[in-house]
């Protein structure tokens, strides 16, 4: 049964990971920056399902399902003029003829991609109508700038609108949370405005944070002052590993809803962390001098230091719980060895999770590409729901009231014509300070009681629901 999932990257962050993105992908899949198949042999009986993400032109190249729109021309012409210009097509790419971008402000890149809407989405059209088995989209953005974040969040809005069967997963870089590092003034008003609409208008948000990847960067890797390559390395290292089960289709986990049913027990609690191991595998100057089992990897992954968000680091934190995890290994290995390994997991209790449904570490096996060489035997990617997110929320907040309580350049936004107000950024903040507590009840025993209470729902409805969102948007 054919599949596909379209790829949008906004903004000069979404346009850079996306990029790294698509040439981790030809690069798994066997294809030159030009389109065409390599032909190395390698490929022995390798099946995989190149069509998830590419199609082929009348001369059989190979295409991405992608689309790139960015209000100022400097990263879309750094694509355009690198090998991979020839890579995507032309009529895939929106650029703003007036050239400035959002200036870092959320309300100019909303204003703009309303003003710009008919053109984009109807290259999104064009691209889905062209798509057999469309199962939804990946976006790739940061929350923090302009273009990413506010135009960004109108795309989220409207997408969610004109494709309501389709689902809707995010990469979102998070700002470093620290302000002398910030290099956005406004940083708390587009991350606040940009939050609203990911908890609103997007099913699943994998959330990678700068503060993080540049800790671990430093720390793990050993990179003193880490490109925004070498940065970019990492998260697209997650993206093309949190999809490796729908390009080399298993039993198991070979569908996108297949993907997220596991990790998201409840539609609202759907931000995801995300952690890799060994990390080595990244570091391109270190050989393979670590021996990988699977419990090792398993072991490295729930380690708070190899998370790519920073509060992480409170993951062992008593009062905070994974809702769910999903590992996905990739590498020859034993069903046996995967089963011993969950085995000595639990044995050592290394993992908590909530109380009030059932959990436990779901195992997707992958294959490895055989056109690019690894050091390692064996590795692993986990994405986890995990209660401490709300802690990055909560600073997102935080920062967001501090600027707000002396009206800092808040006249930035209010000269935006397109703009709801100042009415829009305080229901942002009560969306998030609601997300808050939903991550904060659903860390304790009693989350049912709470829904209940909340919703003054029956526990048949709460059950309900639940079993909807393993099987939502199916139909
Ligand atoms: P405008 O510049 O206002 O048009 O918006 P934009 O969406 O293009 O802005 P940008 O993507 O530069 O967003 C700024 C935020 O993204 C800051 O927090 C940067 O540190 C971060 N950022 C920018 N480029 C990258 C990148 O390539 N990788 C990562 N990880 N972060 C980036």
């Amino acid at each position: 049964m054919p599949r596909s999932i379209i790829s949008l990257q906004l903004g000069q962050c979404g346009n850079q990971v996306g990029m790294e993105f698509w040439k981790k992908l030809c690069m798994e899949h066997g294809i030159e920056s030009n389109g065409q198949l390599k032909n190395s042999g390698a490929e022995g009986d390798f099946r995989d399902r190149k069509d998830f993400f590419f199609y082929q032109a009348d001369d059989s190249h190979y295409i991405p399902r992608a689309i790139l729109i960015d209000l100022e021309p400097r990263v879309i012409q750094t694509i355009k003029n690198s090998d991979y210009g020839k890579l995507f097509n032309p009529e895939n790419i929106y650029v703003s003829e007036q050239g400035g971008g959002a200036g870092n402000n959320w309300a100019a890149g909303f204003g703009m991609g309303q003003d710009v809407s008919e053109k984009v989405f109807d290259m999104i059209e064009r691209e889905a109508e062209g798509c057999d088995g469309l199962e939804g989209f990946i976006l790739s953005h940061s929350i923090a700038g302009g273009t990413g974040s506010g135009m960004g969040s109108y795309v989220l809005e409207h997408l969610h609108d004109r494709f309501p069967k389709k689902l809707i997963q995010t990469f979102s870089i998070f700002p470093n949370q620290d302000d002398s590092a910030s290099d956005v003034v406004v940083q708390p008003y587009n991350s606040i405005l940009t939050m609203r609409r990911l908890a609103e208008n997007a099913d699943c948000v994998v959330v990678l944070d700068n503060t993080a990847l540049n800790s671990i960067a430093a720390e793990r890797l050993r990179i003193d002052q880490p490109s925004l390559t070498e940065i970019n390395n990492m998260v697209s290292t997650v993206m093309a590993a949190s999809t490796s089960t729908l390009r080399y289709p298993g039993y198991m986990y070979n569908n996108f809803v297949g993907l997220m049913a596991p990790l998201i027990p409840m539609p609202k609690l759907h931000f995801l962390m995300a952690g890799y191991a060994p990390l080595t595998s990244l570091d391109q100057t270190s050989g393979g001098i670590q021996k990988t089992t699977v419990f090792d990897v398993m072991r490295r992954l729930l380690q708070p230091k190899n998370m790519m968000l920073s509060p992480g680091k409170d993951a062992l934190a008593a009062d905070n719980r994974y809702l769910s995890i999903l590992n996905i290994i990739q590498g020859e290995v034993e069903s046996g060895e995967i089963h011993k390994s969950l085995m000595r997991i639990k044995e050592r209790n290394l993992v908590k999770f909530m109380e009030w449904g059932p959990a436990s570490i779901h195992v997707a096996q992958s294959k490895r590409s055989p056109f690019v060489a690894s050091n390692h035997r064996i590795s692993g990617l986990m994405l986890a729901n995990h209660t401490s997110v709300q802690g990055l929320f909560d600073s997102i907040v935080k920062q967001y009231d501090k600027m707000k309580k002396r009206n800092a350049y808040l006249d930035r936004f209010t000269n935006e014509k397109n703009w709801a107000g100042v009415s829009d950024m305080e229901q942002s903040r009560e969306v998030v300070a609601n997300l808050i507590e939903e991550y904060k009840a659903a860390a304790k025993p009693d989350y049912i009681d709470y829904l209940r209470g909340k919703l003054q729902i029956s526990p048949v409805s709460v059950a309900l629901e639940t079993l909807e969102v393993a099987g939502h948007k199916l139909t």
